[in-house]
C-alpha cells in the first residue's frame, strides 16, 4: 500500500521539526516547502539521511514548487513571518494573511482533497484565511493551538504536584492568545480535580503561566519562538487524521452555533479522524467559564475584522 503524503509548508523551526517528527513516524512521505531556495531541500535531505540510523524509510523531499505537493492527504501550514521591530500586531496580521492566502491557493490547486492543519500565527485568524481562501468545508480546516496550550498547562500542573504528566488531564479552550481559557474545573490528576489538590493562588498562577506560555519561551530564546512542543502538537493532529484515531483533542474549529458562537474559529474539543473534524464536543461550562470563552472569542473576532478591512 502506498504511503500517505503530508506536505509541510514553511521550512523554519516549526516546519523543519514537524517534517522530522513525521518522517520518524514512518507512515507518510513528507514534502517540505518554503519560499527560500535551498532551505527546504537542505533540511529534507538532512532528515532523509537520518533514516538509515533511526530506521525509517519515509521519503522526504524539499521543494519550492507546489507541483511536488500534489495529492497530499494533509498539509500543515507553518509559513509565517515573525513580528519585527516597529511592526504592529495588525501589520503582522496583514503580512501573514498574505502569506497564508497565497500558500493556501497553491496548496489547494494541487491537493483539492487535503485536510489543512493551520499553525501560522495569529492562529485563529490564519484559520479564517485558510478556510476562506480554500473554500473547503469547515471539517477540513483545523488549527493547532489547544494541544500546545494544554500541553503547557499539563506540564506546569505535573511539575507543581510532582507527578507524571501522563496522569494529568487538562483542557485549554478559546483563542491562541492572552485570553485563552485554561479550565481548572476540568484539570485532574489521577481523577482528582486540581482545585482539591492545590490552593487557589497556585491554580491561578499556573493558569497565568499557561496563558503566557508562548511569551515565556520567546523571552528565553531571545530570537524566535517555541518549536519543539508546537511541532509535537501538530504531529499529534496529523496522527489522528492519517491513522483515523478519532481522538478528542482541543483544536481551533470553525464554530457555527456551538458554544453559542458563530462563524468564528475558536479552540474547543473536536473529534479528529480521517475526515478531519468529525464532531465538535460541547462541554457543560460554568457561567464564568462561558464568559471567559466569550471574551477570548471576542479577541479573535477583532482580528477577523482587521483581516476583512482593506
Ligand atoms: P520560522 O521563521 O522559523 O519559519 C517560517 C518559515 O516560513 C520560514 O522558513 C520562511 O521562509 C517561510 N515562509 C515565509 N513566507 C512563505 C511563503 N510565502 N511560502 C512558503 N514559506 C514561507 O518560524 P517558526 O518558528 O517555524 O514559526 C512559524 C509560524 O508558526 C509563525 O507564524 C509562528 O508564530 C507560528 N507558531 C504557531 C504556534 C501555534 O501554537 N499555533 C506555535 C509556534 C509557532
Ligand atoms: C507559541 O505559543 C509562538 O504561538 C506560539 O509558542
Amino acid at each position: 500500500m502506498a504511503k500517505s503524503k503530508v506536505t509541510v509548508v514553511g521550512a523554519g523551526n516549526v516546519g523543519g521539526t514537524t517534517a522530522q517528527r513525521l518522517a520518524e513516524r514512518n507512515y507518510a512521505d513528507v514534502v517540505l516547502v518554503d519560499i527560500v531556495e535551498g532551505l527546504p531541500q537542505g533540511k529534507a535531505l538532512d532528515i532523509l539521511e537520518s533514516g538509515p540510523v533511526v530506521g525509517y524509510d519515509s521519503n522526504v523531499i524539499g521543494t519550492n514548487d507546489y507541483a511536488d505537493t500534489a495529492g497530499s492527504d494533509v498539509v500543515v501550514i507553518t509559513s509565517g513571518s515573525p513580528r519585527k521591530p516597529g511592526m504592529s500586531r495588525d501589520d503582522l496580521l496583514k503580512t501573514n494573511q498574505n502569506i497564508v492566502s497565497s500558500v493556501t491557493e497553491q496548496v489547494v490547486a494541487h491537493s483539492p482533497d487535503a485536510i489543512l492543519v493551520v499553525v501560522a500565527n495569529p492562529l485563529d485568524a490564519m484559520c479564517h484565511v485558510a478556510l476562506e481562501t480554500s473554500g473547503f468545508p469547515r471539517e477540513r480546516v483545523v488549527g493547532m493551538a489547544g494541544i500546545l496550550d494544554t500541553a503547557r498547562y499539563r506540564t506546569f500542573i505535573a511539575r507543581e504536584l510532582e507527578v507524571s504528566v501522563r496522569d494529568v488531564f487538562a483542557l485549554v479552550l478559546g483563542g491562541h492568545g492572552d485570553t485563552m481559557v485554561p479550565l481548572p474545573s476540568m484539570a485532574t490528576v489521577g481523577g482528582v480535580s486540581i482545585t482539591e489538590l492545590l490552593p487557589e493562588d497556585r491554580v491561578e498562577a499556573i493558569v497565568q503561566r499557561t496563558r503566557q506560555g508562548g511569551a515565556e519561551i520567546v523571552g528565553l530564546l531571545g530570537t524566535g519562538s517555541a518549536f519543539y512542543a508546537p511541532s509535537a502538537a501538530s504531529v499529534e493532529m496529523v496522527d489522528a487524521i492519517l491513522l483515523d484515531q478519532k481522538r478528542i483533542l482541543p483544536c481551533a474549529a470553525y464554530l457555527q452555533g456551538e458554544y453559542d458562537l458563530n462563524d468564528l474559529f475558536v479552540g474547543v474539543p473536536v473529534k479528529l479522524g480521517s475526515a478531519g473534524i468529525e464532531a465538535i464536543q460541547e462541554l457543560d461550562l460554568s457561567e464564568s467559564e462561558q464568559a471567559a470563552l466569550r471574551e477570548s472569542a471576542g479577541d479573535v473576532q477583532e482580528l477577523v475584522e482587521v483581516l476583512h478591512s482593506s
